[in-house]
């Protein structure tokens, strides 16, 4: 075998390292057939039959977009899905992006400029974090959900101040202080920025989300709505005013140089919208549900799930046993048929590792209570 590179070497030490943590990422694939207590697909739209059947019909469209949004890429259909966007969601405006990833890079690193500053949750997502990073301005984090700390942090902001937050957070499951947040900016002039990837779908009436089930709409600047998670696709949309998705589509990089959605991709979003009003028993047996789980899992000695979680729960075990042990337990969920993953540093703090529980509209009281027996016994 030739000798590695010094660089190959680098590589490997790194890896290594990551094995000694416990920390080293693998992929992985489970059993099919297994309870699903992990994927984004909330209510189950993935699968739905008016989504497949619409996009059996969209078979005819070439395979794919055939060029960015401002060359061959663009479309009626995509127009027409963005203004559906901007009436569902109760906003002037909305742009696609390949995902939600993009849709946080291509925001941060284009609207805030130099002098500009950015005030982000220390929760926030990584794609929050990499868009801030590509950003020319000056970006501090606040501690999570603390108002106190982002006055703090307030005072040594300069230029037009953003304050970034999930609605609700991706690896705790509870949710932003909107309401509070949304006065927060409104009494200082900031400019909201919620990252709904979460909510979209599950929050309102017809899944508009939560700021617009909070009627706070015109308290915030921009959101970003990822079609992953409960529309169980794939892309996104910044929403918010006019005149921002117009710069957008002018200056956001991720926007631009990038080949836009496939057509197949576009015309599942649109039916899964279309379908969304429609599912208000799913998402009021995944909010039942939802509570269940954290009632019988509580109950179950040595198992904690916070009380604020919904939707996604993170379960602790006694003093932290750390990633492997976190791994162990979950491949033994496995095994007894549950699809349950471990979250272990860097994605969470390290001495946090735990599992990450989603609950669907389709799993069942039965189900929780398989998997809360099988924790217990761990
Ligand atoms: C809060 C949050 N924002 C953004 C993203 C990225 O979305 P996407 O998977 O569409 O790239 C995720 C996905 O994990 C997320 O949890």
């Amino acid at each position: 075998m030739p000798s590695l590179s010094p660089l190959h070497q680098r590589l490997a030490q790194q890896l290594a390292q990551r094995e000694t943590t416990g920390t080293r990422r693998r992929l992985t694939q489970v059993a099919a057939g297994l309870v699903d207590f992990s994927s984004n697909d909330y209510l189950g739209l993935s699968c739905h039959p008016a989504v497949r059947t619409a996009l059996q019909q969209a078979t005819a469209e070439p395979a794919g977009s055939t060029g960015s949004r401002l060359l061959t890429g663009n479309s009626a259909a995509a127009e027409s899905l963005e203004t559906h966007l901007a009436q569902f969601h109760r906003v002037e405006a909305a742009l696609l992006f390949n995902s939600g990833y993009a849709a946080n890079m291509g925001f941060f690193s284009a609207v805030p400029r130099r002098g500009d500053t950015i005030l982000y949750d220390e929760a926030s997502h990584a794609s929050v974090k990499d868009g801030i990073r590509s950003s020319f301005a000056t970006a501090w984090s606040f501690r999570h959900n603390d108002l106190a700390d982002l006055e703090r942090r307030l005072a040594r902001a300069t230029g037009a101040v953003f304050v970034a937050v999930e609605a609700l957070y991706s690896m705790d499951g509870d949710m932003a202080p909107l309401p509070e947040l949304a006065t927060f900016c409104r009494e200082r002039g900031l400019y909201l920025v919620v990252d709904e990837a979460h909510s979209n779908g599950i929050y309102g009436l017809c899944g508009e989300g939560l700021v617009a089930a909070l009627g706070l709409e015109v308290d915030t600047f921009a959101r970003i709505l990822t079609f992953g998670k409960a529309l169980g696709s794939q892309g996104a949309a910044v929403a918010g005013s006019a005149v921002l998705r117009d710069y957008l589509l002018n200056f956001s990089r991720p926007f631009i140089y990038t080949t836009a959605l496939p057509p197949l991709t576009v015309a599942g979003l649109a039916a899964a919208y279309h379908v969304l009003p429609d599912l208000t028993l799913e998402r009021e047996q995944l909010f039942e549900l939802s509570a269940y789980l954290k009632r019988t899992l509580n109950a179950v000695s040595g198992l904690r799930v916070p009380l604020e979680s919904h939707i996604i729960h993170p379960v602790f075990f006694p003093n932290n046993p750390g990633p492997e042990a976190v791994r162990r337990i979950a491949a033994a969920a496995q095994q007894a048929g549950f699809d349950v993953r471990a979250i272990v540093s860097p994605t969470v703090p390290v001495g946090t590792e735990r599992l990450r529980l989603i609950v669907h509209s389709y799993n069942t009281k039965e189900e929780v209570n398989g998997l809360a027996a099988v924790l217990g016994r761990q």
